[in-house]
């Protein structure tokens, strides 16, 4: 995968996407000091130099990048207010940094922006979440479903309630419709996913269901998935969304409803669980609501699975780095 850009998962065969998760839990015993295969030893990214744009607010992206990189010796540059798209085209701005560094994380809004930086910077260019995908989640979330249920990856059962037509929901139907396994979303009809998402995941073979009801879509489930109701941007459609989603709202009797005891609850993050945010102090005031997409008790519950997605990112994020900036994979 030496030179490779993981801008979509699209682009990826199924077992290059598994070599990687192979990779990442590789990775993630040596940083535990478990045992890990030899080739693996050192620091596997010594004298490279990473750029990290982000042009949109992350937590768990951008630390995961920054400790991937420092884990396998490799420096970072964090970009938050470059002269990108202001004063200096993308094509310009990419041609600089493929001359400074080895490879660039781009987090931010059009999926042309990250292109473009692929296009022109001669270096691989790595997706931390656009409008409309966000692959290396939908790694850390795999990773974590198969190290959870023990489960081969087409075994698995993925069913997401909530906003269907956003950035971590497309990148878990294309991740279904590369990896076999089965991928629900509950979701109103007016936040169904694009058309042409939709129809090029069937015609890769996928097995998916769209539906209204969060029973359906959970009955048998290993996984129950939700994120944010409104997303980076989206911040004025929160009257909206609150009313469209409200039936969508991951709790301890949807939990039942999947009949499976073990049924882990994923969830990206950040999550509006309790009113320990700004954002849900407004809500609160506003809505008359203290938890959105899931209550606290499944977030704080035995089912979740949060903060080992969380940790995952960084080991899926390190093992993208490896493969695409040496020859390992
Ligand atoms: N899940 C995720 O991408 O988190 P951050 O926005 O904190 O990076
Ligand atoms: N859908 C969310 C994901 C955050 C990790 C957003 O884009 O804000």
């Amino acid at each position: 995968m030496k030179g490779r850009s993981l801008l979509t998962l699209k682009d990826f065969t199924k077992n290059e996407i598994l070599s990687l998760i192979e990779l990442s839990m590789h990775l993630k015993a040596k940083k535990r000091k478990e045992a890990y295969p030899p080739h693996l030893a050192g620091k596997l990214l010594d004298g490279m130099n990473i750029a990290l744009i982000f042009d949109k607010s992350s937590t768990r992206t951008r630390c995961s990048f920054e400790v991937a990189a420092f884990d396998e010796g490799a420096g970072v540059t964090f970009l938050t207010n470059s002269q990108m798209g202001t004063k200096e085209s993308i094509e310009d701005t990419a041609k600089v940094l493929g001359r400074l560094y080895d490879g660039i994380e781009y987090r931010g809004f059009e999926t042309s922006i990250i292109e473009d930086l692929a296009r022109y910077s001669g270096v691989p260019v790595w997706n931390g979440l656009t409008d409309d995908d966000h692959p290396t989640q939908t790694l850390a979330d795999v990773m974590t479903a198969m190290e959870h249920t023990g489960k081969a990856v087409e075994e698995l059962v993925f069913a997401y309630v909530g906003d269907g037509r956003n950035n971590v929901s497309n990148a878990l139907l294309i991740g279904a419709a590369k990896l076999g396994y089965s991928y629900r979303i509950a979701t109103p009809a007016s936040l169904s996913p694009s058309p042409d998402l939709y129809n090029w995941a069937l015609g890769e073979g996928a097995n998916l269901l769209v539906t209204t009801d969060p029973r359906e879509a959970v009955k048998g489930a290993d996984v129950i998935y939700t994120d944010v109701w409104f997303s980076m941007g989206e911040e004025a459609k929160a009257a909206e969304r609150i009313a469209l989603l409200k039936e969508y709202q991951v709790n301890s009797a949807l939990l039942a409803s999947s009949n499976n005891p073990s049924v882990l609850f994923e969830h990206c993050l950040p999550a509006f669980h309790d009113l320990n945010t700004s954002v849900m102090a407004k809500i609160a005031k506003e809505h008359g609501l203290s938890e959105m997409e899931v209550t606290d008790e499944v977030f704080r519950g035995p089912h979740s699975v949060v903060f080992d997605q969380a940790e995952n990112r960084m080991h899926t994020i390190k093992a993208v780095m490896v493969a695409t900036l040496t020859g390992i994979l």
